[in-house]
């Protein structure tokens, strides 16, 4: 049983931190909040390069700022993307690749890390980490 937390911060702070992406190539902004265990937040953005492949997205912006200060255990991430010139009402729900899913699983609990899509604030999609990545290979692979 996923237990029940109050998700309203964090779909708030989702939806502000697209305000920082910077994606003139796709012109997708996408923006995440992190919530650690602790109770302190962590916002990305997606930050694109000219080059391409250098490009991050909004959700390993949001891990890597919160890893990079010593922070490792996490209850949820709420995500909100969408062109940059759509109107807050015709957002779609943005899921996370894969390759941030797998930067998920290297420090989340499968079972319990909720992932929520968010369109606005009060319309929203929540996973465990395991229905969206599903036979994952993890670090007790490795034990
Ligand atoms: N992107 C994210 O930041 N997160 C996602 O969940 C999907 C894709 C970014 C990467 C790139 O800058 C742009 O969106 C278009 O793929």
């Amino acid at each position: 049983m996923v237990k029940m937390m109050d998700t309203g911060r964090i779909r708030r702070l989702a939806l502000e931190a697209r305000k920082g992406s910077y994606a003139p190539y796709s012109r997708f902004h996408v923006g995440a909040a992190l919530l650690a265990e602790d109770g302190r937040v962590f916002q990305g953005c997606n930050i694109e390069n000219a080059a391409y492949t250098p490009t991050i997205c909004a959700e390993r912006t949001a891990f890597f700022k919160a890893v990079s200060e010593g922070v490792r255990r996490f209850s949820a991430i709420a995500v909100a993307g969408g062109r940059a010139d759509a109107r807050p009402e015709d957002l779609d729900f943005c899921a996370p690749c894969g390759v941030c899913r797998q930067v998920m699983a290297e420090f989340c609990d499968l079972d319990t890390f909720q992932v929520i899509l968010v369109r606005s604030e009060d319309d929203y999609k929540i996973y465990t980490l395991r229905q969206l990545l599903p036979e994952a290979f993890t670090p007790s692979n490795l034990e």
